[in-house]
């Protein structure tokens, strides 16, 4: 960290951006293994929160590493680069008076304990998105954990990487077993006092 940096403080602060908006900025951060539900339940509730007059953001896992993430790989060190620049990014989009969702496998429960702990209580929370990998590698949207199981990735969340099981989420869907709709009015449930 340089000692020559100064924080600057806006006059602008975030609750003048909430009271603009008219609702309070949060973060909800969905992990669970590829092929979960984590950014269709994101979007999904980024889609009834626009419906709502809310405003909102969507930082997903792939996206993201075509971008601000596009050096970073799956090894242990990569991926908790991946999850605290996001942290970070999340951070500065709930200042900024967002709703913002994060999905993001983040499989590793100390790199999602530290982004929960860059939060103020009740401006994070964490919503496992739990479905078997039996049921991930039988939906295989992407094609991934067949080639994963032939060898052709290195590291693959679940098959060649571990996924530490959350065990204090805020919220649990089972999205194999929930509607997308379900899991939506789940979490909306938990965002009672945005307004
Ligand atoms: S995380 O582990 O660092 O949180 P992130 O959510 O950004 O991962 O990216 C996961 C996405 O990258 C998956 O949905 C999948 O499409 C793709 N991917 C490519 N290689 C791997 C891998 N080795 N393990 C898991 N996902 C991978």
């Amino acid at each position: 960290m340089n000692d020559n940096l100064f924080r600057y403080n806006s006059r602008i602060t975030r609750k003048n951006r909430e009271a603009l908006n008219k609702h309070k900025a949060i973060a909800i951060w969905f992990t669970g293994l590829s092929g979960a539900g984590k950014s269709t339940l994101a979007h999904a509730l980024e889609e009834r929160l626009h419906q709502m007059e809310c405003r909102t953001y969507v930082l997903d896992g792939d996206n993201i590493r075509y971008g601000l993430c596009s050096d970073l790989g799956f090894s242990v060190a990569d991926r908790k680069e991946n999850v605290r620049r996001v942290g970070e990014v999340v951070k500065l989009a709930v200042d900024a008076g967002l709703i913002t969702m994060a999905a993001f496998i983040s499989p590793i429960k100390k790199d999602r304990d530290y982004v929960k702990s860059l939060f103020s209580e009740g401006d994070f929370i964490e919503v496992y998105c739990r479905c078997s990998l039996k049921v991930c590698e039988q939906r295989d949207v992407k094609g991934l954990y067949k080639r994963a199981r032939l060898g052709e990735i290195p590291c693959f969340t679940g098959i060649t990487s571990g996924y530490d099981e959350p065990v204090s989420a805020d919220l649990v869907v089972d999205t194999d077993q929930v509607t997308i709709e379900e899991g939506v009015d789940r979490i909306l449930a938990l965002l009672e006092n945005i307004r």
